[in-house]
């Protein structure tokens, strides 16, 4: 090993290590480094009471032991114990005992670190000069403990750095007995360290299942997005996580979800501009950033800590990529393109590791997979609806008294089937097929839909065929057959004097019922080319009086109360209210 004192020349003095001894063989020849006592703690002692603290398989409980020993091997006012970081390559708090060493420098990196990296590197023990308080704990309260000088005991296993022991004015450092309790611990840390990577990757697997098995229980986009949020935030321990998504428009991310540790909510919709930021460069390049300390980081975008008051320390960062089909031209070619970001904030107990990123990696992946299908599904039900929509304004168009009257009967049946309190999935039914129920008029001739005064009793009969008509085109669309029954029924009656069928009671459908009033109670204020429309009140008292004979009375009720409520609007209205 080259000598200690040639390759500490250029390092400040405060962090120049002191280096007692190349080889615990050569500490042994150093006479004055020992105390006369030396021999009052015996090395059959010592190992007797290390076998004892090696039977503990709990890392943090392992470290806490060897420290207890160490302190009562080597007198000191305090004691702590770094790991070594494998990703950042940061010596981690992990432990701490003695006087005024608070548990909270767990998880906190040792700020100090270059004198006590190199004795590391080298694996020799030594005592380094006093540093100054910031320089030892960075942030953290430590009251005041303020050690002289610090004695510095690397662990290594093979040849490779575990960690440091540092003991803190020690006022009795037994370097060679020291060196017999690393050597006797240095795997057991290792195999601690190891037992405890499993059991965190067990736990993670354990709560990926169990967020796996959640996601798949519904089918709402955000709640979904929610869940993945906050279970990164819990799986990875970090104080926030983030999802930022790209507008389009601007190119600016918006922050879309957020989940905190104190479950504060940030302000959603909050903006980092275009290339802004560590969430802007991730965007741009479309890579994984890990940074460890966010105040050095020229590209971190201090807008979001001013704006939402959270102190940004660390930050993961990982791109949401999404595979588009991309239509016209270049029809069928998936292109993909990042449309967010992923951001974990402050790792509660050390620095993100690979493991971390690995995660949150694959869970913006699933959530890329979840904003790609809403986004698909969305696509489709608006090309459905528009479609709708066209086809039964079509219909409507071809007589200027009727326009508007597929779009009015069904704002008015998704009102009645709200204020009767059904499910969402049957409102939803109850909307297409109300918007549907006159399709059949496709079918009937057009001098007798647009004929200005009475149809004669033929017409009459042919015009009664609409509701079939419409029913038995619609049935070739499979996915229409829960809507049939809001076509085919709208001009049934509860006596059964109404037409196609002549149903009666029960055996019209709700659906069917619901639409019913809703077709009339629209019919009945609108203009025709015989009649103005009827005053609202008029018309509720028409339907009033033919309750149980023609009309639903929960139907009619409904309606009442939902006009009562301000949610319905007839052609009037909307005529005059714009
Ligand atoms: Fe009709
Ligand atoms: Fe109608």
């Amino acid at each position: 090993m080259a000598a200690a004192e040639s390759s500490t020349g250029d390092l400040p003095l405060r962090e120049k290590p002191v280096i007692l001894s190349e080889s615990p063989e050569v500490v042994m020849a150093q006479s004055a480094l020992f105390s006369p006592e030396e021999s009052s703690f015996p090395f059959f002692s010592l190992l007797e009471k290390a076998n004892q603290a090696a039977v503990e398989a709990d890392l943090p409980r392992l470290l806490e032991r060897i420290l207890q020993l160490s302190l009562e091997l080597c007198p000191s006012r305090a004691a702590a114990f770094y790991l070594l970081d494998p990703v950042s390559g940061e010596l981690v708090c992990r432990a701490v005992h003695g006087e005024a060493l608070r548990p909270d420098l767990i998880g906190k990196n040792l700020v100090a670190a270059s004198a006590i990296e190199q004795a590391l590197q080298q694996d020799r023990l030594g005592e380094i000069e006093p540093v100054d308080q910031v320089a030892w704990w960075g942030a953290a309260d430590v009251h005041g403990f303020k050690p002289g000088k610090a004695f510095v005991a690397p662990f290594t296993l093979a040849g490779q750095p575990l960690g440091v022991m540092v003991l803190f004015d020690c006022t009795q450092p037994r370097p060679e007995h020291l060196q017999f309790l690393i050597r006797r611990m240095a795997s057991e840390v290792y195999k601690a360290g190891q037992l405890a990577l499993s059991r965190q990757r067990s736990e993670r697997l354990d709560a990926m299942i169990a967020i796996f098995g959640q996601i798949g229980s519904t089918l709402d986009r955000d709640q979904i997005l929610r869940m993945m949020v906050e279970f990164a935030r819990q799986v990875i321990n970090a104080e926030a996580c983030s999802l930022f998504l790209v507008d389009e428009e601007t190119g600016d991310m918006v922050l879309h979800l957020a989940s905190n540790v104190d479950r504060e909510i940030q302000p959603v919709g909050l903006r980092v501009p275009a290339g802004k930021g560590i969430i802007g460069d991730v965007v741009q390049k479309g890579e994984v950033v890990l940074v460890s300390d966010a105040k050095r980081d020229r590209r971190h975008y201090e807008g979001v800590d001013h704006s939402t008051g959270f102190l940004t320390q660390s930050i993961l960062a990982v791109p949401l990529r999404s595979r588009q089909v991309v239509l016209g031209g270049e029809r069928g070619i998936i292109k993909e393109k990042v449309i967010g970001g992923f951001e974990a904030m402050n790792k509660i107990d050390g620095f993100f590791t690979a493991e971390d990123t690995q995660l949150l990696v694959n869970l913006a992946n699933q959530a890329a997979t979840v904003l790609q299908i809403s986004s698909l599904y969305t696509d489709a039900t608006n090309l459905f609806f528009d479609v709708v929509g066209a086809l039964t304004e079509s219909i409507d168009a071809k007589d200027p008294y009727t326009e508007g009257h597929s779009r009015r009967v069904c704002d008015f049946s998704v009102e009645i089937a709200r204020q009767m309190g059904l499910d969402a999935e049957v409102v939803h039914c109850i909307r297409i097929g109300s918007l549907l129920h006159d399709v059949g008029k496709i079918g009937i001739p057009d001098y007798i839909l647009t004929k200005p005064g009475h149809l004669t009793e033929q017409e009459y009969e042919i015009m009664k065929q609409h509701p079939a008509i419409g029913a038995r085109i619609m049935s070739q669309v499979r996915l229409l057959h829960e809507e049939l029954p809001a076509m085919a029924e709208h001009h049934e009656r509860l006596d059964g004097a109404g037409y196609p069928k002549g149903l009666s009671g029960e055996a019209i459908s709700l659906a069917g019922r619901i639409v019913a009033v809703a077709d009339v109670f629209d019919a009945l204020t609108s203009d025709r080319p015989y009649r103005r429309a009827l005053p609202v009140e008029e018309a509720l008292d028409y339907l009033g009086h033919r309750v149980e004979r023609e009309f639903d009375r929960q139907c009619v009720d409904a309606l009442v109360q939902a006009y009562l409520r301000g949610v319905i609007r007839t052609q009037k209205e909307r005529e005059l209210l714009g």
